[in-house]
C-alpha cells in the first residue's frame, strides 16, 4: 500500500486549510441556545459541503428531532477494517463575552494559537479528520481503511437524540472501529491516547415557597424562606472532607488497580504548578487520591449553578418566592446513571422540608467508558503519534464526558479509540477558547498515517 507524503501535502496547503476551519468556526452554531437553531443548521450544512469536496459519498445532513447529524462515507476498501469517525460540530455558548480578547466567532491567529468558540473542542478537530481523509483521496484516490463520518450537533447539550439515531442505523453505522478526535492530551508535545471517560448524570432541584416574593419584614419568620431549605438540602450532600455523602454513591465504584494507580504517577504531572494554573489557594477533593485519580477515575457530585432571590445591584429585603440549583455527577466505570440519579432524588426527598415544595427535574444520564489498551486500533494509534511527536504516546484516561461512547461500544460493539489533539489549558468551555496549531499540524499528519497503520494493525481479524 502507497503511503502518502503527509508532510508535503498539508504543508503545501496549510493557509487554505486554516482558512476554512476559520470559516468554519465563524458560524455561531451554539447547540444550547434556540436563538442559534438556524446557525447550528448552517454549520451541518458547511461541514456537508466540505466533506462532499473532500470526496466523501452519501453526504447527508439528517434529521434527528433536534440539531441535524451529518454523515458521509467511503467504503471501497474490501477486506479492510472500517472506522466510524465521530465528532461534533455544535460548540458551548461563549458568555461572558467581555473576557474575550477577540469576539469568539472571529477567529483570529496570534502567537501559534487560533482563537475561537470551538477551535479545539470540537471543529477544528472534527475539520481535521476530513484533511486527513482527503489528503488521502486527493493523493492517491483511495483510502487504506473505510471510513464513515458521523458529526452531530447536540454533544454540548448531551446528545439527547443521538441514541435513537445510532440504534436506528446500526448497521449503516457498524464499524470495526470508532475514532473520536475531541480529547486533551496532557501538556503540549506529549501525544496521547485517551483510553477512558466519566459518565454523566444531571439534575435540576427547584423549592418553591410563597406564591411570590415577599417583604421580609412584613413576612419574615413566617415561613421557610427557599434559599434558605436549599442551600441546606445542598450541603446534605457532601461531608466536609469532599466525600459524596449519598447513601449508595459509591457502591458500584470499580477501584482503581494498583497498575493503574502506579501507571497515572508515573505521568509527569504537577501538582503544584496545576494548582497555580487554577488560581487556588490549594486543592481539594475526595481524601485518599492523587488529582489525576480524582478527575479521571472518581466520581462526583458538583453544583454548577444556584439560583433564587435577588441577584441585582444593591439591596432587596425580601425572602424570594423559589430557589434552585443545577447538579450534575461525573461517574466512573460501573456506576448506572438511572441508580445514581435514583439515590440521590431519594436522599433530597427524605431531607425536603414540609414547609416548602420541592420538585426534582432529572437529566440525561451517560455511564463512563474505558477501552482496553491491548487492542491493536490502540496500539496503531500509539505507534502513528509516537512517529509523527517523535515520543511515546501517554497513555491518560480523562473526567469529561462524550456521552454517545459508551452507546457506539454498546449499540456498534466497537472499541472506541480517544486520539485527542486538544490541551488542557485551550479554554474548552470558557472565554478565549483556542487551538494550538502546532497539534493541528502534527494531528492531520498523525491521522493521515493512523489510516495506514490501523489497515495494517487490523489485517486478518475478523472481530
Ligand atoms: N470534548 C468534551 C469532552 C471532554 C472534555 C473530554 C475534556 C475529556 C476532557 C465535550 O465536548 C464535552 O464538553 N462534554 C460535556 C458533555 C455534557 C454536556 C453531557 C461534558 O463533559 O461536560
Ligand atoms: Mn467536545
Ligand atoms: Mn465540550
Amino acid at each position: 500500500m502507497t503511503m502518502i507524503d503527509v508532510d508535503r501535502h498539508f504543508a503545501e496547503r496549510r493557509e487554505r486549510h486554516l482558512a476554512e476551519l476559520m470559516d468554519f468556526l465563524r458560524i455561531p452554531s451554539i447547540s444550547a441556545l434556540s436563538a442559534h437553531r438556524e446557525d447550528v443548521r448552517r454549520a451541518a450544512a458547511w461541514l456537508a459541503e466540505r466533506l462532499r469536496r473532500a470526496g466523501l459519498e452519501h453526504v447527508e445532513v439528517e434529521e434527528t428531532g433536534g440539531h441535524p447529524v451529518v454523515t458521509a462515507d467511503w467504503l471501497h476498501a474490501p477486506g479492510a477494517p472500517t472506522v466510524l469517525i465521530y465528532g461534533h460540530y455544535d460548540v458551548q455558548p461563549v458568555d461572558p463575552e467581555s473576557l474575550w480578547t477577540t469576539p469568539p466567532f472571529e477567529p483570529q491567529i496570534r502567537d501559534g494559537r487560533l482563537y475561537a468558540r470551538g477551535a479545539s473542542d470540537d471543529k477544528g478537530q472534527t475539520f481535521m479528520h476530513v484533511l486527513a481523509v482527503e489528503a488521502w483521496l486527493q493523493e492517491t484516490g483511495r483510502l487504506p481503511v473505510n471510513v464513515k463520518f458521523l458529526v452531530e450537533g447536540e454533544e454540548e447539550v448531551g446528545s439527547r437524540n443521538l441514541d435513537a439515531f445510532v440504534a436506528r442505523h446500526r448497521e449503516r453505522l457498524a464499524a470495526d472501529v470508532v475514532v473520536v478526535s475531541d480529547t486533551p492530551m496532557l501538556a503540549p508535545g506529549r501525544p496521547a491516547v485517551c483510553y477512558g471517560l466519566r459518565g454523566i448524570a444531571s439534575m435540576e432541584v427547584r423549592v418553591q415557597g410563597p406564591a411570590s416574593d415577599l417583604h421580609s419584614g412584613l413576612f419574615g419568620g413566617s415561613v421557610l424562606n427557599p434559599i434558605q431549605a436549599l442551600v441546606g438540602l445542598l450541603a446534605s450532600l457532601h461531608a466536609p472532607d469532599g466525600r459524596v455523602a449519598v447513601p449508595g454513591f459509591y457502591d458500584d465504584v470499580r477501584p482503581l488497580t494498583p497498575e493503574e494507580r502506579e501507571a497515572f504517577a508515573r505521568l509527569p504531572f504537577d501538582e503544584e504548578e496545576y494548582r497555580r494554573r487554577l488560581g487556588v489557594p490549594e486543592l481539594f477533593g475526595e481524601p485518599g487520591y492523587t488529582t489525576l485519580e480524582r478527575v479521571w477515575a472518581r466520581p462526583t457530585l458538583e453544583f454548577n449553578g444556584i439560583s433564587g432571590g435577588f441577584q441585582g445591584e444593591g439591596g432587596k429585603t425580601i425572602v424570594p418566592s423559589w430557589a434552585s440549583a443545577k447538579i450534575s455527577c461525573r461517574l466512573v466505570p460501573d456506576q448506572d446513571p438511572q441508580r445514581i440519579l435514583d439515590a440521590l432524588e431519594r436522599h433530597l426527598r427524605e431531607r425536603a422540608p414540609r414547609a416548602v415544595q420541592f420538585t426534582v427535574e432529572r437529566g440525561q444520564g451517560s455511564p463512563a467508558s474505558v477501552v482496553p489498551l491491548d487492542h491493536p486500533a490502540v496500539r496503531a494509534a500509539a505507534r502513528v503519534l509516537e512517529e509523527t511527536y517523535g515520543r511515546p504516546a501517554d497513555f491518560i484516561r480523562m473526567g469529561g464526558s462524550i456521552p454517545v461512547v459508551p452507546t457506539f461500544r454498546e449499540r456498534l460493539g466497537a472499541p472506541v479509540v480517544l486520539l485527542g489533539f486538544g490541551l488542557p489549558d485551550e479554554n474548552f468551555h470558557a472565554p478565549n477558547e483556542f487551538f494550538t496549531l502546532e497539534n493541528f499540524d502534527l494531528g492531520v499528519r498523525a491521522l493521515a498515517r493512523y489510516w495506514a497503520a490501523l489497515a495494517q494493525s487490523m489485517a486478518g481479524r475478523s472481530d
